[in-house]
């Protein structure tokens, strides 16, 4: 676990002076995680799965009961009491993948471009790091340009380009797959 960010998380300031902290989700968070995968999804444009697809309720006892399995990381930026962030990192199964890490996440609109996106990627890059993972990868739309600026900061690479590789409301759209290296990378490793 990265040493910053426990269970109780620390207080922090956003670059605009608002207070929040970082810490380590827990299971009554799951109501306000589905909340606010819920709003990002209705912006329509940054997450693949559209909002017609997920109910509220289900997604919050599925966010419940992923917490309760520990397994992967999954963090909170909290504000003012409520979930305003979430970085995931969630492992694959079976021998040949469990090197790899997957990272998600979501910052509520209102709390953008403060810096928290970033320092939750670093805390996520820091437990990938502690927990010896050689890979953690995600993928977002290549137009999505505040959050590839993000990953491009933190150190994250351009793997490829999958074209056409979802439809959304009738329009092709492409993945751009995209990762970070703990050990920088190397091909001997
Ligand atoms: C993507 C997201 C997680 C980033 O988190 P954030 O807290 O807003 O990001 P930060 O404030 O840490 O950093 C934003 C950076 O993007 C830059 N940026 C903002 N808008 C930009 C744009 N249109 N083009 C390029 N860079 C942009 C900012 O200048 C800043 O860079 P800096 O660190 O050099 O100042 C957040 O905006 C979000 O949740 N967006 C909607 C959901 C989403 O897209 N999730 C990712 C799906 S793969």
């Amino acid at each position: 676990m990265g040493s910053m960010t426990g269970a109780a998380g620390e207080t922090r300031t956003a670059a605009d002076g608002r207070r929040w902290r970082l810490r380590l989700a827990r299971p009554t968070d799951a109501r306000g995680l589905a909340r606010l995968f819920a709003d990002v999804r209705a912006e329509g444009r940054w997450l693949l799965t559209p909002s017609s697809a997920v109910s509220e309720p289900s997604e919050a006892f599925f966010i419940g009961e992923m917490i309760r399995g520990g397994g992967g990381l999954a963090l909170v930026a909290e504000a003012d009491g409520e979930v305003v962030g979430n970085v995931l990192v969630s492992l694959e199964r079976g021998a040949v993948g469990s090197h790899v890490g997957t990272l998600s996440i979501v910052v509520d609109r209102e709390w953008r471009d403060v810096g928290i996106g970033s320092e939750m990627v670093r805390a996520a890059q820091d437990w990938c790091r502690e927990g010896g993972l050689a890979k953690l990868a995600l993928s977002v739309f290549p137009d999505n340009d505040r959050a590839v600026a993000v990953y491009e900061h933190a150190g994250f690479e351009r793997e490829g380009l999958r074209r056409r590789q979802y439809r959304v409301d009738g329009e092709f759209r492409d993945e751009l797959l995209m990762a970070w290296f703990p050990d920088g990378g190397r091909r001997d490793a």
